[in-house]
């Protein structure tokens, strides 16, 4: 892989002629994984979303954004929105680095909404001379034609004593009268943690504290926080770094999840929760983010990649994918995901089959592609049972329940292009179940899986040939399958 310098990183896109945007638009347009219908960069790397919010009869979302190549380096926003989360139009740059508070990246942040105007907090990134870190927390305003205006000055223009500059990440919401702003931290200790501001007017911020939860040593920094209600419940959801890899758990290089308990005391900044649990069970997830929509729905999006691994897209100019829109629910201790509803809109092609597999593995005629939704179920099994995605007869993407250690296990030894290889190729997480229902999105490079009503999911990239088509359905005793498939796209 091309390493690239400082210098190349932090160009101004001022810099860059359109011949060059050209060249690599192509190369990225010319790559065999482009994906059918997620959100993708046009051209470079993609990261977290941001700013996700509903303004004027729309979706809004914006993202991480580096234009240049498949690289973390200078970073705008890229804005992006959508009627019914599903069509996406496109808008472009949204925030360019172009002050001298967030000289050297507009990072991750969040919209609200208020007095007719989407306010957009995010983190201003900058470099000294010496290269050191400086985080500043600014805001940015949109208005109902998407004209987005900076404020000169950042809304909190310090850390205060006992964090270091790893300072970022401000998620804003409301509770009764009160705006807040909480933002992910590391204390001078190099532990991680979640500090809050509180506000009358969205601009005077007044520092709190930490939200204090039980997790004094988790992880040396927590990025993207977000804190929601959901069911009477308190949610804090974060994405720790530095936690090391225990059984099925942390597996990845960084990781995401989420602590539930009795609301929030925001007077005393007391949190009680239960332990932390992890959002998602695939390869590639990261920084989500959620929102409400107007029919009251908690809607989350996250990032389908994670930081500091190599990707076989880097190659062709661009890097990652947003997930598909999740609908969180809370039900019987915990929360649930479930694939928007809206995404129904994408199916083309119904089709179904229903069989009883005995020791055997079966392909069913029609029932093949490279982008589509599967759904199936398993029931009445004696054995292992599982399905096979994007085969051929070297490739295949596994998902297998084995009964006998009640774990389900998504395998991707056999993809297609390896990549990421030292974080292992297999995930797998307990469910003691009868019955196995998995609602499956397949795009040309990724497979999200639902699991029993969103009880957990496994999202992941994957690079197999454009050949590998198949889908193959087995079970080492006896099981009944019902399925039913629609494609999505062409
Ligand atoms: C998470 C993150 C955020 C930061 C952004 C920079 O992936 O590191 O903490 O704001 O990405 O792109």
């Amino acid at each position: 892989m091309k390493q690239w310098t400082i210098e190349e990183r932090y160009r101004s896109l001022h810099d860059i002629c359109t011949q060059e945007i050209r060249e690599l638009k192509e190369q990225v347009d010319a790559c065999p994984h482009r994906q059918t219908f997620h959100i993708q960069p046009p051209t470079g790397l993609l990261n977290d979303p941001n700013g996700f919010s509903y303004f004027h009869e729309k979706y809004h979302l914006f993202y991480q954004w580096f234009p240049l190549g498949p690289v973390h380096g200078l970073k705008h926003w890229y804005h992006v929105s959508s009627k019914d989360l599903v069509h996406w139009d496109d808008h472009g740059l949204a925030i360019a680095p172009n002050t001298s508070f967030d000289s050297h990246g507009v990072y991750s942040g969040t919209g609200y909404v208020h007095n007719d105007k989407l306010h957009l907090f995010y983190t201003g990134n900058v470099r000294n001379t010496d290269w050191e870190r400086e985080t500043y927390q600014c805001l940015a305003v949109m208005d109902k034609n998407n004209t987005i205006t900076k404020r000169e000055q950042p809304i909190i223009p310090e850390v205060p004593a006992g964090y270091t500059k790893h300072y970022r990440d401000p998620k804003v919401f409301k509770v009764e009268e009160t705006y807040y702003c909480i933002i992910g931290a590391q204390r001078q200790n190099e532990t991680g943690c979640v500090v809050y501001y509180t506000s009358s007017n969205l601009i005077d911020w007044e520092f709190q504290g930490e939200m204090e939860t039980q997790l004094k040593e988790f992880g040396y920094m927590w990025e993207c926080p977000d804190y929601f209600e959901l069911a009477e419940k308190g949610i804090l959801l974060f994405s720790p770094q530095g936690l090391k890899a225990t059984g099925d758990s942390y597996q990845n290089i960084y990781q995401t999840g989420y602590i539930m308990g009795e609301k929030m005391d925001f007077s005393t900044g007391q949190f009680q929760h239960e332990s932390f649990m992890e959002l998602d069970r695939g390869f590639e997830f990261y920084a989500p983010q959620t929102m409400e929509n107007a029919k009251g729905e908690r809607i989350l999006i996250g990032w389908m990649g994670l930081p500091e691994i190599e990707y076989p897209t880097d190659k062709n100019g661009w890097a990652h994918c947003l997930t598909l829109p999740r609908q969180l629910q809370w039900r019987n201790g915990r929360l649930l995901q479930k694939p928007v509803e809206a995404l129904q809109a994408l199916r083309k092609n119904g089709r179904g089959i229903e069989a009883t597999l005995l020791e055997d593995t079966q392909t069913f005629p029609g029932v093949q592609g490279t982008t589509y939704e599967l759904l199936c179920t398993f029931g009445h099994f004696t054995n292992n049972i599982g399905v096979k995605l994007r085969t051929s007869e070297m490739e295949e993407t596994v998902i297998r329940y084995d009964v006998h250690t009640k774990k389900l296990v998504l395998d991707r030894s056999k993809s297609g292009e390896p990549f990421a290889i030292n974080y292992g190729t297999v995930r797998q997480c307990h469910l003691d179940t009868k019955e196995i229902k998995l609602h499956i999105f397949v795009d040309t490079s990724s497979v999200e899986i639902f699991v029993n009503e969103g009880e957990e999911v496994f999202t992941s990239r994957i690079f197999p040939a454009k050949e590998s088509t198949g889908i193959t359905f087995f079970a080492e005793g006896e099981a009944k399958i019902t399925a039913e498939m629609w494609d999505i796209g062409e």
